[in-house]
């Protein structure tokens, strides 16, 4: 196994550390000592065939799976005993592989639900519902109406999700996942369903959104994407890391381009 290790990053501190981590569902593994290494200000590429273990290692990371064996950390702060609502409210955050915008609500309402779970910290607190009282309301929008201006779709925030383009929709979903101010966003094939011009709006948005605190972890079979956005890539195959690394590197490794002509370049 090749595994190439990225440039240190800066900045070691609050970073997202899982070591040694085993799935397993009815005696079949899906993940097999994985090891991952997420550093504010990095944005990290998860990448592997169809079935390599992905989307399980990220239901790892925000506690809807629970691993079998190894050990997840936050910085300083052990996750593995947290639910998904106490992670949320440490400033995990994610996006599912599928679209997940409510159609009853106005896109600007639909990002407004995303300061529910991660603006707020501690038992309890993380459970509390949308902000009540208009002050409070109030700053909710102009928090929200700040993070579709940030990703470039103001213009839509009073239109409701089945109105408007997948591009928009996907962009809206990381507006919701960003207006808490995360720690750590994870995104589960953002790309997915989106044509090539919406592809690279989203490249664009999301290298614009970064910054030296977060943690971004892209999953993602568009490969223009992944290697114009990601500072470092894990490669999972089979539920193992087979190599990791800056693009450059993981691009040239033999057995990463052994895997991707193997099972058909996606
Ligand atoms: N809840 C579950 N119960 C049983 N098996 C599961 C469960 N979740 C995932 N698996 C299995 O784990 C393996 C990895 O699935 P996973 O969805 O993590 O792959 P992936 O890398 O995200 O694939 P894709 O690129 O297709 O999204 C698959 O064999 C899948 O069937
Ligand atoms: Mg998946």
């Amino acid at each position: 196994m090749a595994i190439i290790h990225a440039e240190a990053a800066p900045e070691t501190r609050g970073a997202l550390v899982a070591s040694g981590i085993n799935l397993s569902f009815g005696g079949i593994d899906v993940l097999k000592g994985v090891d991952l290494d997420l550093r504010p200000g990095l944005v990290t590429g998860l990448i592997g065939p169809n079935g390599a273990g992905k989307t399980s290692l990220f239901n790892c990371l925000t506690g809807l799976y629970h691993p079998n064996r190894g050990r997840i950390a936050l910085g300083d702060t052990a996750l593995d005993v947290l639910s998904p609502a106490r992670r949320a409210g440490l400033g995990m955050v994610r996006s599912f592989q599928h679209m997940a915008l409510s159609p009853d609500l106005t896109l600007l309402e639909n990002v407004m639900t995303g300061l529910t779970l991660s603006r707020r910290s501690g038992w309890g607190s993380a459970f509390l519902p949308m902000p009540r009282g208009r002050a409070e309301t109030q700053d909710a929008r102009r928090r929200a109406m700040a993070a579709l201006d940030e990703l470039g779709i103001a213009g839509a925030a009073d239109l409701a999700p089945p109105e408007l383009p997948p591009g928009t929709q996907r962009l809206g979903e990381i507006a919701r996942a960003l207006v808490g101010g995360p720690k750590v966003l994870l995104l589960d094939e953002p790309a997915a369903g989106l044509n090539a011009v919406e592809t690279r709006d989203l490249t664009r948005a999301l290298r614009r959104v970064m910054h030296p605190a977060l943690i971004m972890v892209v999953v993602e079979h568009d490969m223009d994407l992944i290697m114009q956005l990601c500072d470092q890539i894990y490669v999972l195959n089979f539920g193992k890391v087979i190599a990791c690394g800056s693009p450059e590197a993981v691009q040239a490794d033999p057995e990463v381009l052994r895997v991707y002509l193997g099972a058909g370049d996606e």
